[in-house]
């Protein structure tokens, strides 16, 4: 067994490169594989995200310059099955000691090839800038899974990072593959970002994948508690899109966003029997409900959100909202949802 190697990759800051990297490589280490993260940014957020302390002589750095194998540096998280290569900022000294080292575009690619019988998915998450260290990123890499988030200028970045790949396979001969484009931080409820979905969904020369990560509170504030979504808010609309697009890369049965709930309950059954959540055998009928979003903020509810609503003198419910919508002019919002 060899992992096969994906770099998470868009030479734009802050399109949900970190918060894809920890969450898919937790979820698919939940879903059984052996899975690495390597944490190849300077700003080393995956590593901080993931609540990983370590000591300053093993990082991934320590590994490509220092003289430390891969095993020194190689930590567990708290999830059963992910390890991750943390980094610090030391990180960014690399890049300029890098330079003086012979075949310096592939230190992490020998990295990976030390460790890369052990795992089947190893994870590289990449800083903004086209630097070394992207070129040694995108080098150790089988395919690249490129997060886009759903504004307006993005079409321009994909532009750029198509370019990037393409100095890469013809300038240093590394058939790096298009695993896809990710459709990040959508949020159904504004035309614009439904607008640009569907025109990326169109433009984008390969392919996009299905799922679609919405704007979620939940996977914004996972990282400051230092968990994965999947340990944070595993009912959250961001964590169960992150698991469907784990299960879309691992080729396990296409996966529908409609198919939320019925997913849900396959995957949590457990959860969902015990925890003091109940659900009816049977569906109740459709309804309208008066929403008290309690501790939510209802700018992070989007379409298909699961929510727990606690009513006197009844089992807690489970709530699919189906539809929230705004007028157009700020004025009433409504919520359509239902009931399990
Ligand atoms: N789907 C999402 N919903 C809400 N916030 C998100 C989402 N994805 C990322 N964020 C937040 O946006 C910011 C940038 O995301 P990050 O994953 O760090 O991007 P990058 O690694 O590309 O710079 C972070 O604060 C992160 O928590
Ligand atoms: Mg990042």
């Amino acid at each position: 067994m060899l992992a096969r190697t994906i770099a998470i990759f868009n030479q734009k800051g802050g399109v949900g490169k970190t918060t894809t990297a920890m969450n898919l490589s937790g979820y698919c280490a939940m879903l059984g594989k052996k899975t690495l993260l390597i944490d190849f940014d300077s700003q080393f957020n995956a590593t901080v995200g993931l609540g990983v302390r370590h000591d300053p002589e093993e990082t991934i750095y320590h590994a490509l310059l220092g003289g430390k194998r891969p095993r020194e540096v190689i930590r567990r998280t708290y999830l059963a099955g992910l390890d991750i290569a943390p980094a610090t900022s030391d990180l960014a000294g690399a890049l300029i000691e890098m330079v003086e080292v012979p075949e310096r575009e592939y230190l992490l690619r020998k990295f990976i090839h030390e460790v890369r019988s052990e795992y089947e998915y190893i994870f590289i998450d990449l800083g903004p800038s086209l630097n070394l260290l992207t070129i040694n990123g995108l080098l150790a890499a089988d395919e690249v899974i490129i997060p886009v988030q759903c504004e307006y200028y993005s079409l321009e970045g994909i532009a750029q990072v198509l370019e990037t790949l393409d100095l890469i396979r013809k300038n240093l001969h590394h058939p790096i593959k298009i695993g896809g484009a990710l459709l990040t931080m959508y949020d159904k409820r504004e035309k614009l970002s439904r607008e640009i979905a569907r025109e990326i969904r169109r433009r984008f020369p390969y392919h996009v994948y299905d799922i679609e990560i919405p704007r979620s509170v939940a996977l914004a504030e996972a990282p400051s508690f230092q968990k994965p979504i999947m340990l944070y808010a595993p009912q959250s609309s961001g964590a169960i899109a992150y698991e469907g697009l784990a299960k879309e890369l691992l080729g396990e049965t296409p996966f529908k966003k409609s198919e939320t709930a019925a997913f849900y309950k396959k995957a949590y059954p457990e959860e969902l029997k015990s925890d003091a959540i109940k659900i009816p055998e049977k569906p109740r009928a459709e309804t309208e409900y008066e929403i008290d979003y309690g501790t939510y903020d209802p700018s992070g509810i989007v379409k298909e959100d699961l929510i727990k609503i606690e009513e006197d003198d009844a089992p807690p419910l489970i709530l699919m909202i189906h539809e929230h919508s705004a007028t157009e002019e700020g004025g009433e919002e409504e919520s359509h949802v239902r009931v399990f």
